[in-house]
């Protein structure tokens, strides 16, 4: 199987997480993660912003990270309702998600917006985590493949690294929907991803860089997915909510 690759389960919140809810998810996972005996992966939790002060305070010296959902593509000025990485870093974020499909749907962003991101998010020391991932109509066009190489050749930051940006797979389809890519279809989509990475950054990166998958990810079928060669961890949404189902899918990881 892998590697030394390190796995890394990252938990979007999205928005989600009333005080009461960020408190007790919060205060759970950095109770098991410190008792956690030299846990085999990574641990990430993207709250919103209102609750990112709360939430960093008590995962403070846990173990478990925290990251956001977006951030600007500038250093500080005038934009409003916007934060940049500089500001999301200073409150104790160590990732970034960039790029993901509701924010390329909501906010329209395109693939060179993610890539700027991803490089502010870089430049202020974040790990950036750059989402990619067809709708279930590209799919079915037999255009799987080359969507996702198309968003992940226009959304990667200049000078990625191992160290530096993670790629999260998230087939459209299967988010949030209870539908989820057989092992088969993540896989093929994964090792292509991997192969582009190689023709990108060098193959001993591509190597090394960390590709998760995300789309109804839960405790079910956490296991046979982590397993896979090319699967290095998840991106969970809904499920990222519940400690304990969070947890499993964390152990599914421990088992790889
Ligand atoms: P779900 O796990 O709710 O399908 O969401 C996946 C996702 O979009 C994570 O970023």
């Amino acid at each position: 199987m892998s590697s030394t690759r390190r796995l890394l389960i990252a938990g979007n919140w999205k928005m989600n997480g009333l005080k009461k809810e960020a408190r007790q998810l919060s205060s759970q996972l950095a109770k098991r993660m410190s008792k956690a005996n030299k846990p085999a992966f990574d641990m990430v939790v993207c709250p919103p912003y209102p609750v990112m002060g709360l939430v960093g305070d008590l995962l403070k010296g846990s173990g478990v990270k925290m990251g956001s959902q977006d951030n600007h593509a500038q250093v500080s000025g005038a934009h409003t309702g916007d934060s940049s990485a500089t500001l999301l870093k200073n409150i104790g974020c160590t990732y970034a998600i960039v790029g993901h499909s509701e924010r390329r749907t909501d906010h329209n962003e395109k693939d060179a917006d993610v890539k700027a991101k991803a490089e502010a998010a870089i430049a202020a020391r974040m790990i950036s985590i750059v989402c990619i991932g067809e709708t279930l109509k590209q799919r079915n066009a037999g255009r799987t493949l080359s969507t996702n190489r198309k968003q992940l050749l226009g959304s990667l930051p200049t000078d990625a690294n191992a160290k530096n940006t993670v790629i999260a797979y998230e087939p459209v389809w299967a988010i949030g929907t209870g539908e989820v890519a057989t092992p088969a279809q993540a896989q093929e989509v994964h090792a292509a991803i991997r192969a582009e990475l190689a023709g990108a950054i060098g193959p001993k990166e591509a190597a090394k860089m960390r590709i998760l998958y995300g789309g109804s990810m839960k405790p079910g079928n956490a296991k046979e997915l982590i397993a896979l060669p090319d699967v290095d961890g998840g991106l969970i949404g809904g499920a990222s909510l519940n400690a304990a189902d969070f947890w499993a899918i964390a152990e599914a990881a421990h088992q790889k």
